[in-house]
C-alpha cells in the first residue's frame, strides 16, 4: 500500500477541503493506537495479532468520505467503515487484506425538528447522543432503537435495531424516511437519487455491502410524559422455569404498549445441589402509568406476581438511562459518553422461537448454562406491530410468527480462554437446535456470527453466501444480492458477510 500516494490523492481530491491532515491518522501518529482501539467493544479483536489498518480516515464532511472512497479504489486498498465499533465479529475494524478504516466519529450531529417530529442524524452519532438530543428538545418524543447508548447509529440502523418500544413502533430501520450515502463511485446519494431498491437494502441489510451511509432521516415517535419500568426476579427454586414457560405464551401477545423481556443469569445458591442456579429477571417498560399497567398484567400474566413496589414511574429518557444500567435519577449527560464503562471478550449467537419450548427442554438449557457462570440469555418478545409489518418491507425478515428472539452471550477476561469459551457457545447452540426456527435456522444480522458462514474470497458464489444469507435475511436475500450487484458490481465493499455479486446473465 502506497501511503504517500493515498495522502496525495486525498488532499488533491477536487471536493476536498483543506483540513486533510487532521482527518487522517497513520501508524506513525502517536494517537493511532488509541484512535483504533477506543471504540472496539469485543476484546477478542483488541490484540496485537489482529490485522490493523494502514491508516484511519475520520472525515468531518461528506467530501472527505468521497475522497477516501475514490483514493482507496485508485490505490487498490480495501475499506472498512466504522460508526460505533460494536460489531460482534469486529468487521468494522479488522480485515485480512491491507485496509483503511473510515471512522465516522467526527460526523455525529443530530438535528431534531420537533414540529415535523423528525431528525437528521449523522451516522457517527451513538444511540445515547441521539436519545439525549431528542430529550433536550421534547419530553414526548422518542425513537425506537437499542438499549446500549454506545452503539453507533450507522451499524445499528443499517442492520435493523430494536429496543424497549419496538413492539409499538417497529425497528429503528422501520422509522427511516431518508438517508445519505457515498456510493462506490464516490457519489453522494439521497433517497431520491439512490432509488427505492438501494434505500430498501440499507434499512436492515447492513450498510457495509453498499457504501458509506453518513446520515439518516428518522421519524420520531410519540412517548407519554410518564412511563413505568418494572422488574421481578425469580430463581429456578422459586419456579422460574414455570414462569418462563408461561411467559413464552404471553409476552408476544401483550398490548404493544407493554414490553416484557426475560434475562437469565447464573447465580450462587445455597439451596441448589450444584451450589449454582439460574435466576430469571422479568423486566419491562410500559408506555403509561402504574395504575393502568397493574390491572393489565394481573389479567394477562397473574403468575408474575407484579406489585406496585416493583414498579417505578419516570420519563421516557429516564427509562433510557435505566435500561442502559444508569441511575434514572442521574443526569442524562452520561448518555454522551462514547466509551463503554466495561468491556470484555465475548461470543454471542441468536435464535428465533416460533413454538413454546417445553419445561423439560428449558431444564436442559439451565443445566448447560450452569456450566459457565459468565453466560446469560436475553429473551426478547416479538408481536405487536412487528407482526403487522410484512417480512419484505425491509430486509429484516423476522416478523409475524416469531414469538421471541434469544440472544446467547458468554463473556471472559483473557485471550487464553477464547477457544474453550467459543466451543462452549457452539455446544449451547447445538443443544438449542430442535427448539428454535428451522429451514433456515434464523439469526439477527446485528448479532453477527461468523460461525453461520462467511465469504473467504471476494468472488463467493450466490449458493455459498446463501448459507449465512438465508439465515439472516430469509426470502429477502435474493433481492439484497441483486441490489448489491447493481450498486457495487466490482464488489469493492466486500467483507466476510457482504452480499455476493451475481455474474453477468444471472
Ligand atoms: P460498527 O461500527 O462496528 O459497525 C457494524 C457494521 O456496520 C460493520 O459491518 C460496519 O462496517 C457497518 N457500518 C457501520 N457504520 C456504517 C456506515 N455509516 N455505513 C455503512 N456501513 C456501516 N442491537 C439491537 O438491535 N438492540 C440492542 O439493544 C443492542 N444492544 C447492543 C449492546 C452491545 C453492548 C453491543 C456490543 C451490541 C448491541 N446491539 C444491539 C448490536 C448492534 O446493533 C450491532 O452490533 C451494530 O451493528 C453496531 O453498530 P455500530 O455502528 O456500533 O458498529
Amino acid at each position: 500500500f502506497d501511503q504517500v500516494s493515498f495522502l496525495q490523492c486525498f488532499s488533491l481530491h477536487p471536493l476536498q477541503s483543506n483540513s486533510t491532515s487532521k482527518s487522517i491518522t497513520t501508524r506513525k501518529d502517536p494517537t493511532y493506537i488509541s484512535l483504533l482501539q477506543s471504540s472496539i467493544q469485543n476484546l477478542r479483536f483488541l490484540n496485537t495479532s489482529s490485522p490493523s489498518p494502514q491508516l484511519i480516515v475520520t472525515p468531518v464532511n461528506p467530501s472527505q468520505i468521497q475522497a477516501a472512497i475514490v483514493c482507496s479504489q485508485k490505490l487498490g486498498v480495501h475499506v472498512r467503515v466504522r460508526s460505533g465499533g460494536h460489531d460482534y465479529e469486529g468487521l468494522s475494524y479488522v480485515s485480512q487484506m491491507p485496509f483503511i478504516i473510515i471512522d465516522l466519529r467526527n460526523m455525529r450531529s443530530v438535528e431534531v425538528d420537533v414540529e415535523k417530529e423528525s431528525a437528521w442524524v449523522e451516522t457517527g452519532a451513538t444511540l445515547g447522543e441521539l436519545y439525549y438530543a431528542i430529550s433536550q428538545k421534547s419530553k414526548v418524543l422518542g425513537f425506537p432503537a437499542g438499549s446500549c447508548p454506545t452503539v453507533g447509529v450507522g451499524g445499528q440502523v443499517s442492520g435493523g435495531g430494536f429496543g424497549t418500544i419496538f413492539r409499538k413502533y417497529g425497528l429503528a430501520a422501520d422509522n427511516v424516511i431518508d438517508a445519505k450515502i457515498v456510493d462506490v463511485n464516490g457519489k453522494v446519494l439521497d433517497r431520491k437519487a439512490m432509488g427505492e431498491d438501494l434505500f430498501w437494502a440499507i434499512r436492515g441489510g447492513g450498510g457495509a455491502s453498499f457504501g458509506v451511509i453518513f446520515a439518516w432521516k428518522f421519524v420520531l415517535v410519540p412517548v407519554p410524559p410518564t412511563v413505568t419500568v418494572f422488574e421481578v426476579g425469580k430463581t429456578i427454586e422459586e419456579d422460574a422455569t414455570m414462569l418462563l414457560y408461561k411467559w413464552q405464551n404471553v409476552a408476544h401477545k401483550l398490548h404493544e404498549d407493554l414490553f416484557l423481556h426475560a434475562v437469565t443469569g447464573v447465580v450462587t445458591s445455597s439451596s441448589s445441589l450444584a451450589n449454582k442456579t439460574i435466576s430469571i429477571s422479568f423486566g419491562g417498560l410500559y408506555l403509561g402509568k402504574i395504575e393502568k399497567l397493574l390491572p393489565s398484567i394481573q389479567e394477562s400474566f397473574p403468575e408474575l406476581g407484579l406489585t406496585r413496589e416493583s414498579c417505578t414511574e419516570m420519563s421516557w429518557i429516564q427509562s433510557v438511562l435505566y435500561f442502559a444500567g444508569f441511575s434514572q435519577d442521574g443526569s442524562p449527560e452520561v448518555l454522551l459518553n462514547r466509551t463503554q464503562s466495561s468491556r470484555s471478550f465475548f461470543k454471542a449467537k441468536s435464535d428465533y422461537v416460533m413454538e413454546p419450548i417445553s419445561q423439560t427442554a428449558l431444564q436442559g438449557l439451565w443445566n448447560k448454562l450452569i456450566e459457565d457462570e459468565t453466560s446469560y440469555l436475553i429473551l426478547t418478545p416479538y408481536g405487536g406491530v412487528m407482526s403487522q409489518i410484512s417480512d419484505s418491507a425491509t430486509p429484516f425478515p423476522h416478523r409475524g410468527g416469531n414469538m421471541y428472539q434469544i440472544q446467547y452471550m458468554v463473556t471472559w477476561d483473557s485471550e487464553e480462554e477464547n477457544n474453550q469459551k467459543i466451543n462452549w457457545m457452539r455446544e449451547l447452540y447445538d443443544y438449542m437446535a430442535p427448539y428454535v426456527s428451522r429451514f433456515p435456522r434464523a439469526a439477527y444480522m446485528n448479532y453477527r456470527d461468523l460461525d453461520l458462514g462467511r465469504n473467504y474470497v471476494i468472488n463467493t458464489t450466490y449458493a455459498q453466501a446463501s448459507v449465512w444469507g438465508l439465515k439472516y435475511f430469509r426470502g429477502n436475500f435474493k433481492r439484497l444480492v441483486k441490489v448489491k450487484t447493481a450498486s457495487d458490481p466490482a464488489n469493492f465493499f466486500w467483507n466476510e458477510q457482504s452480499f455476493p455479486v451475481l455474474s453477468p446473465g444471472r
